[in-house]
């Protein structure tokens, strides 16, 4: 008898992003005539940076000559882009990371899913809330949790986030072994300080914990004195993974390119207490179950390292922080409470009733779709998170909407 994984009848029936699209589906079909903007999921609307897409153009003419065709490449990426990505990403930063510590990937979604493979089915895991719902899911699959009560599974450790520690979560008071940040974060567009992040980072070494951090908001960053990698943290090597992504840096949502930083230091242990370096082991599972990045788009993100790459890059992300900037100050202005937006894209805000209710009156009422907090979990209930990933005239036309239908 073929029998299923029970941890899949733990979840919730769909995944957030997919039930938002389904509701709003399901508006659209009953007032046809109603146009809707979207600042529900985080997808980008520009074209990809003119630099990106002549690359790409010219490697598909190499693919379509024998004598520069290209068949399987490395499954950990190109040399030509992990060398770039260390130098750019890190290396010029100070953070000391090598070419063969970062593996290429389709997307910082699947990476971020993905790791927790690498680890025992029995250990603690720390989840911030509100949180980015893959984490959580990936591990409810895997079998870390047990049922879900009262809008949160058993077994995890939620570490709130809210006005009172600024959307930064505090160390657990119970010892926990794998950590999950996100920042700039998702969805409360929060940042962290050096001194904060520090603080993780030494007790990850003090607990023989390991940290999963999601930089993939990274390039959204305007404040000189805020991290952008872990590892400018001292000691982070050893103790820190971490995902960046080029889908909302760059465009890549529907081209799909990312990366996972192991360095080779990082480590977790036996059941017996022998270290073993995660990079071999992220290596050994990402060859078997991934053939690369297709060429062609390698060699685009490659070029976003360009001069010109780099120019038309700030100007996308410049674009989508006036978006956000004008969406912090229209909802501050209707008296809410916001946070994000200011090195972040996603905007968070305290809408003070139950989240689903205040989607529902947007989309209905406004024709705005924005993501309701308490999909993002229990601390988000009362929260809406809007995305500024729009044209700066839709986002005029959303708040001009959403003003006549709040004030
Ligand atoms: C989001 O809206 O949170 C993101 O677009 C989701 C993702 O990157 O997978």
């Amino acid at each position: 008898m073929i029998r299923i994984n029970e941890n899949f009848l733990k979840l919730q029936a769909s995944y957030l992003f997919a039930n938002i699209a389904k509701r709003v589906d399901a508006f659209q079909a009953q007032h046809a005539d109603k146009s809707i903007i979207r600042l529900g999921i985080g997808d980008v609307t520009r074209a990809l940076p003119q630099a990106c897409i002549a690359a790409m153009h010219k490697a598909v003419d190499e693919m379509a000559t024998d004598s520069t065709f290209r068949g399987y490449g490395p499954e950990q990426g190109y040399a030509f882009l992990r060398e770039k990505v260390a130098l750019h990403d890190f290396q010029n930063r100070g953070a000391r990371i090598e070419a063969d510590e970062i593996f290429i990937s389709d997307g910082a979604k699947c990476d971020t899913g993905n790791m927790q493979e690498l680890f025992a089915t029995d250990i603690r895991v720390a989840i911030p809330d509100p949180v980015y719902p893959v984490y959580v899911d990936t591990n409810v699959m895997a079998g870390r949790t047990g049922g879900f009560q009262d809008d949160r599974y058993d077994g995890l450790v939620y570490l709130p986030c809210d006005e009172n520690n600024n959307y930064v979560p505090q160390l657990p008071e119970e010892r926990v072994d794998l950590i999950y940040l996100c920042f700039p974060n998702n969805p409360t567009g929060a940042t962290i300080r050096k001194d904060q992040l520090k603080e993780w980072v030494e007790y990850a070494r003090a607990n023989k914990a390991l940290i999963l951090f999601d930089a993939a908001y990274e390039a959204f960053i305007q404040d000189d004195e805020l991290p952008h990698s872990i590892y400018e943290l001292e000691g982070a090597r050893e103790v820190a993974i971490e995902f960046r992504s080029y889908s909302k840096t760059a465009g890549f949502t529907g081209t799909r390119c990312a990366y996972v930083v192991v360095p080779k230091e990082c480590r977790a242990f036996t059941s017996d207490g022998r270290e073993m370096a995660i990079h071999g082991l992220w290596n050994r599972r990402h060859s078997t179950k991934f053939n690369g990045v297709s060429y062609p788009v390698q060699r685009a993100a490659e070029a976003i390292y360009s001069d010109e790459g780099q120019a038309q890059v700030k100007a996308l992300i410049d674009g989508y922080m006036k978006n956000a900037a004008y969406i912090r100050q229209s909802f501050q202005d209707l008296g809410f409470d916001c946070v994000g937006g200011e090195n972040s894209p996603y905007v968070w805000i305290n809408g003070r009733r139950d989240s689903w209710a205040f989607f529902d009156l947007l989309l209905s009422e406004a024709g705005v779709v924005c993501t309701p907090g308490a999909g993002f979990g229990k601390c988000g209930q009362h929260y809406i998170r809007i995305s500024a990933f729009n044209s700066f005239e839709n986002v005029e036309k959303a708040i001009a909407r959403i003003q006549n239908v709040l004030s």
